[in-house]
């Protein structure tokens, strides 16, 4: 098996370091990573709509890394969402767990299908698959970076001297609230439970403070704490961890008010912390910051296999038709490696996806008019090809 460690520069995230972790966290922290040859199993989840196009271009640039850098990949692929019900009945079954619990990391792209959408009374669906996931991997910590690329300030319909440098993280809990807490789905009365624990809102605060302390050491904790009681079990938690964390400067914000600060005065955050659902709608707001929901990736770390993900969804409208934006996918790459420490190799990544973004080699969602349209397939062999140029 490869790595089987979660280590960040600077932190630590998940799993104990110990061992074979421990020697390789001590080379992060003495810069001799582009010493380290390193062997990566990766379980790929393509899933639903556009997944299998934008997982090709992912799976392409991960393999150009690995060719610049020395390292070794083995690919396992399986199954997840509609594609997996459609070939057993079960959204995640126990042999893509299984692959997924012996992967270095997964490299998951998409799941949904409008089949079970209008189905009301479908028994399965597609996002339970990745529901199951998370919840079986124990990934807790979602971290969701919003950010702008300077020539694509045009394409958010805010204002580009509001987004203008708008750089924050977004780290929502993944495996609590309302998706997780007990429901009634009945014909006359429904309900969903938003229930939160202590540990579980302790340890989501502790990998939001340690990324305030590598970025601009301002974490906002949001919630809804006016209303709810989940929200005042956050807030209470927040203000007794605080005083541990004196360089970082905490403040509270309502969920409503976040919602409208976020595209009023997007450089006013630069990390904050949220529970599953706020942070759900909060994520796809951000997206309209950076102008396309084909730009963002994200990543899920806890106590089990990481996954790298783009935060869009299966856009089945579009599936098949080689035009979906392969970045978020191929930037959930650089952040794979860049969970494991390799730095150089994240940055080879963004920097030839800006050089990608300079070259107007752009997908329609992001192309300036006057230039033709690459694909998907156009879009990510440049980025490869560009990897393996430098
Ligand atoms: C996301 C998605 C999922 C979620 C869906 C597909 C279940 O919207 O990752 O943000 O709600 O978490
Ligand atoms: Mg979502």
């Amino acid at each position: 098996m490869g790595i089987s460690f979660n280590v960040k520069p600077g932190g630590v995230v998940g799993n104990e370091v110990t061992g074979e972790g421990a020697l390789f966290a001590q080379a992060v922290a003495e810069h001799e990573v582009t010493e380290l040859r390193r062997h990566f199993n990766i379980a790929v989840l393509a899933g639903d709509g556009i997944g299998p196009e934008i997982s090709a271009q992912g799976v392409a640039v991960m393999d150009a890394v690995c060719r610049r850098f020395g390292h070794t990949v083995e690919y396992h692929h399986a199954l997840v969402g509609a594609a997996a019900i459609d070939a057993c009945g079960d959204p995640f079954p126990e042999s893509t767990y299984e692959i997924c619990s012996k992967a270095t990391a997964v490299l998951f792209s998409a799941v949904g299908d409008p089949k079970y959408d209008h189905n009301p009374e479908a028994k399965v669906r597609p996002e339970q698959g990745l529901l199951a996931m998370r919840r079986k991997l124990g990934l807790y910590a979602n971290i969701r970076p919003v950010e702008t690329f300077p020539c694509l300030l045009h394409n958010s319909p805010l204002r580009a001297d509001i987004v203008k440098d708008a750089d924050f993280v977004c780290i929502r809990e993944l495996t609590g609230g309302m998706y997780f807490g007990e429901k009634l789905e009945g014909d006359e009365r429904a309900y969903d439970t938003c229930l939160y624990t202590r540990p579980e809102v302790e340890r989501i605060l502790r990998v939001a403070y340690d990324y305030a302390r590598r970025r601009r050491r301002h974490l906002t904790v949001v919630d809804k704490a006016n209303v709810l009681a989940s929200s005042r079990l956050w807030r209470h938690v927040a203000q007794q961890m605080a005083p541990e964390y004196p360089d970082v400067t905490t403040d509270f914000m309502y969920v409503d008010n976040a919602a409208m600060r976020m595209i009023q005065d997007p450089r006013f955050f630069d990390v904050m912390v949220t529970e599953n659902t706020f942070g759900d709608i909060l994520t796809d707001e951000g997206s309209v910051i950076s102008g396309s929901m084909g730009l963002l990736p994200s990543a899920s770390t806890g106590t089990g296999t990481p996954v790298f993900e783009p935060i869009h969804g299966s856009w089945p409208e579009a599936a098949g038709k080689n035009i979906a934006n392969p970045i978020a996918q191929i930037l959930s790459v650089a952040m794979l490696f860049e969970h494991f420490g390799l730095t150089d190799e994240g940055a080879a990544i963004r920097s030839a996806v800006n050089a990608s973004l300079d070259a107007n080699v752009r997908t329609p969602d992001i192309q300036t008019p006057g230039h033709p349209a690459y694909t998907t397939a156009q879009v990510g062999s440049w980025i490869a090809d560009c990897i393996l140029a430098r």
